[in-house]
């Protein structure tokens, strides 16, 4: 039986845990696959992703910077890419490039089945309207929350991130709503933190009156850098949770898209969380 080849493009990718989270659903869901990272120039995203089909890729997961490149290459794009603008998985399929995003998917499954709350009904802040936002904002529109405010530094890219969902924020009867990182209103059950100031050491963009007692406080990033965001969740009342799960979820269903079968994510959640923190 032959390996059928994936990989994570990005720049940089050496601290990818991508290879380890879908090297271990393959060993339990018993797929034969080999999954690479491969650093890419920043110049040469496009024939990069050619250069792969031709070595027999089957797939990829493109992470920063090319995950607007993705979308553009792509001959097909899912809904959910195209309102992302972003695709995060690649799918080489009888001579096409299928594009994907799975991030949002992702971070909804973490919030309401690993961490065990339902976003139905529910006031939710984004904070952030760059490409990790773009990446999020329809599957959290899916998951029936009452109201989004989308809150960034610059105002316009928030309110071009909500303009293009609008159509699906009315489909489901959830109130849409941009501002800037002071202007929102009452207090909310999940703020989200989607902008880069995890990655930057920078402080956390939104002051505390945004948390309603109790509410989910979620930093997409992980590790050593989402640490000061959870800190200042903890003390304001807030449960913080960092974006590991939303890592292994959006890699499940990457998996899920590739493989056809659902990979025991929270299992291995649980693993990589352990390694973290050994
Ligand atoms: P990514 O793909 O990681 O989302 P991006 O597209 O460059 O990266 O977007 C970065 C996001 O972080 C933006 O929302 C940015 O706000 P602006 O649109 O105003 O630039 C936000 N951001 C970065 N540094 C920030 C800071 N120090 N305070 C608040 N927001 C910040």
């Amino acid at each position: 039986m032959t390996t059928d080849l994936y990989c994570v493009m990005g720049h940089p990718v050496s601290h990818s845990r991508s290879p380890w989270i879908h090297t271990r659903f393959a060993e339990l869901t018993g797929q034969q696959l080999q999954y690479d990272k491969r650093e890419i120039p920043l110049d040469h995203f496009d024939r990069s992703v050619r250069a792969f089909i031709l070595e027999g890729g089957r797939g990829c997961n493109i992470t920063v910077p090319f995950k607007f490149e993705a979308a553009k290459i792509a001959s097909h794009t899912s809904e959910r890419g195209l309102l992302a603008q972003a695709c995060n998985t690649l799918t080489f399929k009888d001579g096409q490039i299928l594009g994907d995003n799975t991030d949002g998917m992702g971070l909804v499954i973490d919030i309401e089945r690993n961490a065990g709350l339902s976003l139905k009904g529910l006031r939710l802040l984004l904070i952030g309207a760059g490409g990790a936002a773009a990446g999020v904002l329809g599957p959290l529109l899916q998951a029936d929350p009452a109201h989004i405010s989308v809150a960034n530094r610059t105002l316009h890219k928030a309110a071009e991130l909500v303009a293009r969902h609008v159509p699906l924020a009315a489909q489901r009867h959830t109130e849409l709503e941009a501002h800037t990182l002071h202007g929102f209103g009452a207090p909310f059950d999940v703020i989200i933190n989607a902008t880069a100031t995890s990655l930057s050491g920078a402080s956390v963009p939104v002051a505390a009156r945004a948390l309603k007692p109790g509410a989910l406080a979620y930093d997409m990033m992980y590790g050593p850098g989402a640490q000061g965001f959870m800190d200042w969740a903890q003390a304001h009342g807030a449960v913080p949770r960092d974006g590991l799960g939303m890592l292994v979820e959006q890699a499940a269903e990457a998996f899920l898209i590739w493989r056809g079968v659902r990979p025991p994510s929270s299992q291995v959640l649980a693993e990589l969380r352990k390694l973290m923190q050994g």
